[in-house]
C-alpha cells in the first residue's frame, strides 16, 4: 500500500471490480449530448458522479478533460454548503502535491536557461546532477555527511534521497535564536517559517534509507528545492511561477499560497466529514509558507486544463527540451506489491510525475491533497488525452477524483465494465486501515504490553511542560481532559493537530493525533509510540516520538525532545 498522504495523493493498490456508468454491451465512448460526440460528461455519467459525491460526502468537485483539440468542463455539487454556490470550472482549490510539477518545470526552464551556476568547483552551468549544497552551502545539512555532499537535484525532485516524510516536523513558526539551528536549548522567540528555516531543520531529521536506494516521498526535499530557485534567482517562487509558466499559459486564475487569494476570488469552502455527527464540518484555510513548491499551489480545472494540454502537447513556455526533463524517468517507485493495481507494470517518478503504463499507454499522474481539498491529474501524451479533479474534502476528495477521473479514462478508452479496476474500493481499504490502526493502535505499537499494566512512576503533573528538539520542535504536554491522559496542542506546526496520549504501562504511552479542527474525523489520524525518561532527579527529562507515516508501516525515526521547560 502507497499512502502518499498529506498533500498528495497516493497512486495504487487495492483490488476487484466495481460496476461503472456504462452498461456492459456498450463500451464506446457514450454521448447523449446531441451535436458534441465527444462529450464525456453525458448525463449517465453526471449521475453516476452525483451518486458518487453523495456516497463518500464530498460537496463539491471540477473536472476538466482534454481529449484531442477539445477541452470540457463540469462543476458537479457545492464549493460551499451555506451559501449552496455550485462548483464551476473556474472554482478555485488548494491543490496540494500537484504544486511539484510547477517546481519542477521552473527548476528545468532554469537549468536549459544556462544562465545560471552550479557553484561548484569547476562552476559548471547548474544541471539537474548539481549537488543542494553546492548552493546551499550553510543550510543544506544532511544528518549523514556522504548526503550532505552528494544529494543532487535529481534525487529531491524524485524522493530518493534516503529522507522519509518526516511531515510532522514542519513547523509554521520556527525559532529566531541566531545560534539555531546549532543551539538544541529552545529559545523564546520565534518567528513565521520559511523555507530557509526547513532546509536548515533537515541537519536533525534521521534518513531512514542509504540514499537513492529507496523511492520514500519527501515534501521536505521540495521545500528545499524551493529554497534553491529563489537562492540562484534571488525571486520569490511565486512570481517566478507566473513569469515563466502561468502568465505564458493564460493562467490568471492559478495563485502562489492563500494570501494571493483575496478579494472576490472564490476559493471554495474546505470540509471535513464528521462522523459522529454526521455533518460536514469546515476546515479553516491558514497561511503555510513552510510548505512551499511542495504544495502550495491555489487554482482551477479551467487554467489546469491549460497546464495538461502543454504537457500533453509539449507546448507553451516549457520549450522541448524541458517538457523532455519533465517526462524523465527518475526512480522506480515500488516494488509489486506497493503497485499493485490495474496498471501494466511498477510505476516510476518523474519530475512531479508518476509515470505508468495502463493498458498499454502511457501515463502522467499525480495526486495533491491538502487537510480540505484533493486533487487527480492524469494525462496520456499519446492520446492527447488529460483529466483533472479538484474536490473540496481531503480523502474523499481524492477518493471520489480517482473514481471519476479513471471511470472517465475507462470510458475513453472502451474498457469494459467487468474489467475496470475499482477505484472506490481502493479507498475503502483506505479508509478501513486508518480506522483497523486507530482501533487497534496498543496492539499494533505494543504486540508485548503486559496484562496488568505498570503505573507510571510519577504522578502525572511532573510530565507536563515543554520538551524541545531541533527539527520537530516544541512539544507541550499538558493534563488531559480524562484522567490518566496527557495533551500537546500541535497547531503551530503544518499538520495542525491535537494529541491525545493514553497511557499503556510504566513510562510507556500511545499517542493519538487528531487535526484539531476536524474532531469526529477519522480520515486522517496518527498514531506514535511515546515513551518519557525520567532523571535520577524526580523530573522526566525527555519524551520520545516514534513518529510514522499515517498510513503504512514506516517508521520515520525515533525523535527524543529534552525538556527546557
Ligand atoms: C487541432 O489543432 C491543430 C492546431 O490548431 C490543427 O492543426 C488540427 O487540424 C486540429 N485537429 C482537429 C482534429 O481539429
Ligand atoms: C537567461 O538570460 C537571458 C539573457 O539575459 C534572458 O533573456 C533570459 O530571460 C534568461 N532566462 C532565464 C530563465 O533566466
Ligand atoms: C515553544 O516553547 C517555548 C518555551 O515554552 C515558547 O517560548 C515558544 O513560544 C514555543 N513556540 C511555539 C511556536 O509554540
Ligand atoms: C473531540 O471530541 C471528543 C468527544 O466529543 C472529546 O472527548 C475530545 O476531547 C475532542 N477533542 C478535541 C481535540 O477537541
Amino acid at each position: 500500500m502507497k499512502w502518499l498522504g498529506y498533500f498528495m495523493c497516493l497512486v495504487s493498490a487495492g483490488g476487484g471490480i466495481t460496476p461503472a456508468f456504462a452498461s456492459v454491451t456498450d463500451q464506446k465512448p457514450l454521448s447523449d449530448e446531441p451535436g458534441d460526440s465527444r462529450n464525456p460528461f453525458t448525463h449517465k455519467f453526471k449521475a453516476y458522479a452525483s451518486d458518487t459525491l453523495e456516497k463518500w460526502h464530498l460537496p463539491g468537485m471540477a473536472i476538466a478533460v482534454i481529449d484531442g483539440n477539445e477541452t470540457f468542463y463540469q462543476g458537479l455539487g457545492l464549493s460551499n454548503l451555506k451559501s449552496q454556490t455550485p462548483v464551476t470550472e473556474s472554482t478555485l482549490f488548494m491543490t496540494g502535491s500537484t504544486t511539484k510539477a510547477f517546481t519542477d518545470a521552473v527548476l528545468g526552464i532554469l537549468i536549459a536557461s544556462g544562465n545560471y551556476s552550479s557553484f561548484e568547483k569547476d562552476n559548471k552551468p547548474l544541471s539537474w546532477t548539481t549537488p543542494l549544497s553546492a548552493i546551499l552551502p550553510e543550510d543544506f545539512v544532511m544528518s549523514s555527511d556522504w548526503a550532505t555532499r552528494h544529494l543532487t537535484l535529481d534525487d529531491a525532485v524524485s524522493h530518493r534521497t534516503g529522507l522519509p516524510r518526516h511531515d510532522k516536523a514542519s513547523g509554521r513558526f520556527y525559532p529566531t535564536s541566531s545560534d539555531y539551528p546549532s543551539s538544541s536549548s529552545s529559545p523564546q522567540k520565534w518567528h513565521t517559517a520559511t523555507p530557509r528555516d526547513v532546509v536548515r531543520s533537515l541537519r536533525y531529521l534521521p534518513l531512514t534509507y542509504e540514499p537513492r536506494t529507496k523511492w520514500q516521498y519527501c515534501n521536505l526535499m521540495y521545500v528545499a528545492l524551493t529554497h534553491v530557485v529563489q537562492t540562484i534567482t534571488n525571486q520569490k517562487m511565486g512570481s517566478l511561477l507566473r513569469d515563466l509558466i502561468w502568465g505564458p499559459l493564460g493562467m490568471d486564475s492559478t495563485y502562489y499560497g492563500i494570501e494571493e487569494v483575496t478579494g472576490d476570488k472564490k476559493l471554495a469552502t474546505g470540509y471535513y466529514w464528521d462522523e459522529t455527527s454526521q455533518k460536514h464540518g469546515v476546515l479553516p484555510i491558514v497561511e503555510q509558507p513552510e510548505i512551499a513548491g511542495a504544495g502550495l499551489v491555489i487554482s482551477s480545472v479551467a487554467d489546469y486544463s491549460r497546464w495538461i494540454r502543454s504537457l500533453v502537447e509539449m507546448s507553451g513556455p516549457l520549450g522541448t527540451e524541458v517538457h523532455r526533463e519533465v517526462r524523465r524517468v527518475r526512480m522506480v517507485e515500488g516494488d509489486s506489491k506497493e503497485t499493485e493495481g490495474p496498471f501494466d507494470g511498477p510505476t516510476a517518478y518523474a519530475a512531479g510525475w508518476t509515470v505508468g503504463s495502463y493498458r498499454g499507454k502511457r501515463f502522467f499522474t499525480h495526486g495533491g491533497m491538502m487537510e480540505a481539498f484533493g486533487t487527480t491529474v492524469v494525462w496520456f501524451p499519446e492520446e492527447r488525452y488529460g483529466v483533472v479533479s479538484m474536490g473540496n474534502t481531503a480523502v474523499e476528495g481524492c477518493a471520489v477524483g480517482e473514481v471519476l477521473v479513471w471511470g472517465l479514462v475507462d470510458e475513453r478508452f472502451g474498457v469494459g465494465r467487468g474489467e475496470r479496476f475499482d477505484w472506490g474500493g481502493k479507498w475503502s481499504k483506505v479508509k478501513q486501515i486508518i480506522a483497523d490502526k486507530i482501533d487497534n493502535a496498543v496492539e499494533v505499537l505494543f504486540p508485548d504490553h503486559p496484562e496488568k499494566p505498570l503505573p507510571p512512576s510519577r504522578p502525572l503533573d511532573h510530565y507536563t511542560g515543554t520538551y524541545f528538539h531541533p527539527a520537530y520542535l516544541n512539544m507541550t504536554i499538558e493534563l488531559g481532559t480524562d484522567k490518566d491522559t496527557l495533551r500537546a496542542d500541535r497547531t503551530a506546526f503544518t499538520w495542525q493537530t491535537i494529541s491525545d496520549f493514553k497511557h499503556v504501562s510504566g513510562e510507556w504511552w500511545v499517542m493519538y493525533s487528531t487535526l484539531s479542527h476536524a474532531n469526529g474525523s477519522r480520515v486522517l489520524v496518527d498514531i506514535a509510540k511515546v515513551e518519557f525518561k525520567v532523571g535520577v532527579s524526580d523530573k522526566v527529562s525527555s519524551v520520545g516520538v516514534e513518529w510514522r507515516e499515517t498510513i503504512g508501516d514506516e517508521i520515520e525515526g525515533l525523535i527524543w525532545y529534552e525538556r527546557v521547560d
